[in-house]
C-alpha cells in the first residue's frame, strides 16, 4: 500500500476527462497532472518529438515520487509508451490497449471505427492492436485534426461542432461500424455532436473510461491505505490561471483547480 501519488498527463487539458475517472474510481489516491499547455498539440508532432517531450515530463513525474503514471494522451500512448516503459522503472499506462480491448469485444457486425489526431492514426496502434488479436474485424481510422481546437475552445456543441463533425464522420455512414473508439483524450468533450453525427447505433468508446474500468478490477499499484479524499496537484508548462479556468469543462464542478507553471528542460 502506498499514499504516493499517481501521475497523470497530456499533452494539455483533454487529459482530465481520463483524470477525472480515477478520481472518480480511485477516490482515495493522490494525483499530479502534468498539462503540457506550452507544446499542444502533440497530434501533429513527430513520433520523436512526442517522445522526447513525454520523457521530460515522466522525468518531472518521477521525481515527484508518483508510484505509477497513466498517459492521459492517445498520441503519446500511440507513439512513446513503448519507449517510457523501457526507461523508466516505475509502472507506465497508456490508453490505448484497453480500449481496443473493449471495442473488439463489444461489436457486433465486427466492424470497429477509430478517430483520433493524425499522429495516432498513422502509428496503427489501435488498428495493429485489434487486428492482431482479431483479424476478422475489420477496422475504418480517420484522423480528426479540428476536433482538438474545437474542445481546447469550448465549441463543443452547435452549427460548427456539427459541421466539422459532419465533414469527419460522414465517411463512416457507408460502412457497418457499429462501434467507434474515441481515441483522442479530447474528445469525449464532443460525444454528443459525434454521436448525434453517427446516429444511437454506434456505440462510443471512451479511451480513459476503459483504461480506469480494467485499472479498477485488478489495479496493478498498490492502493493508498488512507481513506480520505485524494489530494489533487495539476502542473502546466504555460498558463495555468487560462489552464484552471478551462478544467470546468472537463471535470466535475465540485473539483477547483488551481494550476501551478513548471519548466521542463526544452520548453
Ligand atoms: N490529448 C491528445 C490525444 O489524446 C490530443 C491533443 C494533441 O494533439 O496534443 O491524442
Amino acid at each position: 500500500m502506498s499514499n504516493r501519488p499517481i501521475g497523470i498527463f497530456d499533452s494539455g487539458i483533454g487529459g482530465l476527462t481520463v483524470a477525472q475517472e480515477i478520481y472518480t474510481h480511485f477516490p482515495h489516491e493522490n494525483t499530479i497532472y502534468v498539462g503540457d499547455t506550452a507544446r499542444v498539440p502533440y497530434g501533429n508532432r513527430s513520433p520523436e518529438t512526442v517522445t522526447n517531450f513525454s520523457r521530460e515530463i515522466v522525468t518531472f513525474l518521477v521525481k515527484q515520487e508518483v508510484k505509477a503514471i497513466v498517459v492521459a494522451c492517445s498520441t503519446a500512448s500511440a507513439q512513446a509508451l513503448k519507449a517510457l516503459q523501457h526507461e523508466f522503472p516505475i509502472p507506465i499506462y497508456g490508453v490505448i490497449e484497453a480500449a481496443a480491448t473493449k471495442a473488439a469485444g463489444e461489436t457486433k457486425t465486427k466492424h470497429v471505427g477509430v478517430i483520433g489526431t493524425r499522429g495516432t492514426i498513422q502509428s496503427k496502434r489501435f488498428q495493429t492492436m485489434i487486428k492482431s488479436a482479431h483479424p476478422q474485424i475489420t477496422v475504418t481510422a480517420k484522423a480528426c485534426p479540428l476536433f482538438v481546437p474545437l474542445a481546447e475552445e469550448g465549441i463543443t456543441t452547435g452549427p460548427i461542432a456539427s459541421q466539422v463533425a459532419h465533414h469527419y464522420l460522414s465517411d463512416f455512414k457507408s460502412t457497418s461500424i457499429d462501434t467507434l473508439i474515441l481515441g483522442c483524450t479530447h474528445y469525449p468533450l464532443l460525444e454528443n455532436v459525434i454521436q448525434t453525427s453517427l446516429g444511437p447505433e454506434v456505440r462510443l468508446i471512451n479511451v480513459g473510461q476503459a483504461l480506469i474500468e480494467e485499472l479498477k478490477n485488478n489495479p496493478p499499484f498498490p492502493l493508498n491505505p488512507q481513506k480520505n479524499p485524494g489530494n489533487h496537484q495539476w502542473y502546466v508548462t504555460d498558463d495555468p490561471e487560462g489552464f484552471s479556468r478551462l478544467t470546468t469543462r472537463f471535470l466535475n464542478p465540485s473539483i477547483s483547480v488551481k494550476a501551478k507553471a513548471i519548466t521542463l528542460n526544452s520548453v
